[in-house]
């Protein structure tokens, strides 16, 4: 037998140990955590069969149909469902699904509408905003040049008032709306009106509130933005990667800055998870999913309030809400530590009016897709808010630390992981 025939035959943890481990341990670690991390979720067994297909072998550059490749006849399959299923979810004209991430989706948006020197304006990453919508370092404050809005101090909300001033000073070639840490719901109508007062594209990015906008339960940009990007693995539940949807006007400048613009050949093994995410999506369970997603952080959000710990703007109109810890005495690095040792994961989070470095920050952000997926109920939520709250007010506790470390293993042995179990490495587990 040849090496390369018996290798095709061994399962990955005959051939390769270490990397079947480490999958395995990540797989124990999914599961014997709570997840809050606001950007993350758990995909079905179906999308994750989907993204571990052959699909992955073929190169299909081009679009469906118009390939530079021979027997794309089955992805093209796969490409157009993809499209179809985008469409009738979100109701745009044209969709492109091939970016492999909410960044190259928003470096392919920027690029077929605007030139290297053109202005921008977007949310500051301080106050939420996303590196690229024009952090410095960030290809979008190195092509472009960047200008920022930000949130009304007193209340958290976007400072509409001063997007249209700033707007107005800048004469930005687009404006961004979209962020990473925003819990309010976000007004398009308002910044299409303040795009179309200067003249301005309006870019959507709706990376975070995407699954909440495909059940109806958040407002939808494709009416008011020129172009939407979005992630297609937060709130949409579906697999690392992105999307861009346009009307047919923008559609072909969409379609040939994504390729061949800035990708090659698109992932076809992904793209699938995407179709068969929204799939998922376009069943009357998800807008059950998605309402349950919002009354979870809801109820988190408020739990966590009447513990001590400010909520910025005051609530969630989402999935997620920003708390700051500097109030009690903590920085953002200091509770995600002290959560992690637990076993609940969290991220730490600059917040409005920061006086700590981003590597420190003064909060953390905390979003419920992922326990919503688990099948964690209101009460959980609360219940897992109470805990946060027990681990930050007890910082040396031991044995509230081990009363906590009980409550995590009981929820999460209470609710299973969805796909696990599809493929043959089985999870290890291990300690936080
Ligand atoms: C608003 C927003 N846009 C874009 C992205 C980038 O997505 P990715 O990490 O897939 O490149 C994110 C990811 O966190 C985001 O929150």
């Amino acid at each position: 037998m040849s090496t390369e025939i018996s290798a095709a035959s061994r399962s990955l943890i005959e051939q390769d140990p270490a990397i079947a481990s480490a999958i395995s341990r990540e797989q124990g670690r999914q599961l014997r955590g709570i997840e809050l991390i606001a950007s993350e979720n758990f995909v079905s067994g179906a999308v994750l069969e989907a993204m571990g297909s052959v699909l992955t072998n073929k190169y299909a550059e081009g679009q469906s149909g118009k390939r530079y490749y021979g027997g794309c006849q089955f992805v093209d399959i796969v490409e157009d469902l993809a499209i179809d299923r985008a469409k009738q979810i979100f109701g745009a004209e044209h969709v492109n699904v091939q970016p492999h991430s909410g960044a190259n989706a928003n470096l392919a948006a920027y690029f077929a509408l605007m030139n290297p020197g053109d202005k921008i304006l977007g949310l500051s990453l301080e106050q939420g905003g996303h590196l690229t919508h024009g952090l410095k370092v960030n290809f979008s404050g190195r092509f472009f040049e960047a200008h920022a809005y930000g949130l009304v101090p007193e209340t958290g909300v976007i400072d509409y008032d001063e997007v249209l001033a700033t707007a107005k000073e800048v004469r930005p070639k687009a404006i961004i709306s979209g962020a990473s840490a925003y819990s309010r719901t976000i007004d398009f109508k308002r910044f299409r009106e303040i795009a179309d007062e200067v003249g301005a594209y309006l870019f959507a990015d709706i990376a975070h509130p995407a699954g909440l906008v495909a059940a109806g339960l958040h407002p939808s940009p494709i009416p008011y933005a020129h172009v939407t990007m979005t992630t297609t693995h937060k709130t949409l539940r579906g697999p690392r990667g992105g999307m861009i949807m346009t009307s047919e006007e923008f559609g072909k400048a969409i379609d040939k800055t994504v390729f061949p613009g800035t990708q090659g050949g698109p992932l076809m093994h992904v793209i699938a998870g995407k179709a068969v995410a929204f799939g998922e999506a376009l069943q009357p369970s998800f807008k059950t999913y998605a309402q349950a997603v919002i009354d979870n952080a809801r109820a988190m959000a408020k739990v966590l309030e009447s513990r001590g710990f400010p909520i910025i703007s005051g609530g969630t109109d989402t999935h997620l809400f920003l708390m700051n810890v500097d109030a009690v005495g903590l920085s953002g690095k200091q509770a995600e530590k002290m959560l992690d040792k637990v076993g609940i994961t969290v991220n730490k989070n600059t917040i409005p009016g920061e006086t700590r470095s981003p590597m420190q920050a003064s909060g953390i952000r905390i979003g419920s897709p992922a326990i919503t997926t688990r099948g964690f109920t209101k009460a959980d939520a609360e219940r897992v808010a109470n805990l946060v709250a027990d681990v930050l007010l007890n910082p040396d506790d031991a044995t509230v630390a081990a009363g906590v470390v009980d409550s995590v293993a009981e929820l999460t042995l209470r609710y299973p992981l969805p796909g696990l179990g599809v493929g043959a490495i089985q999870p290890t587990f291990e300690g936080h």
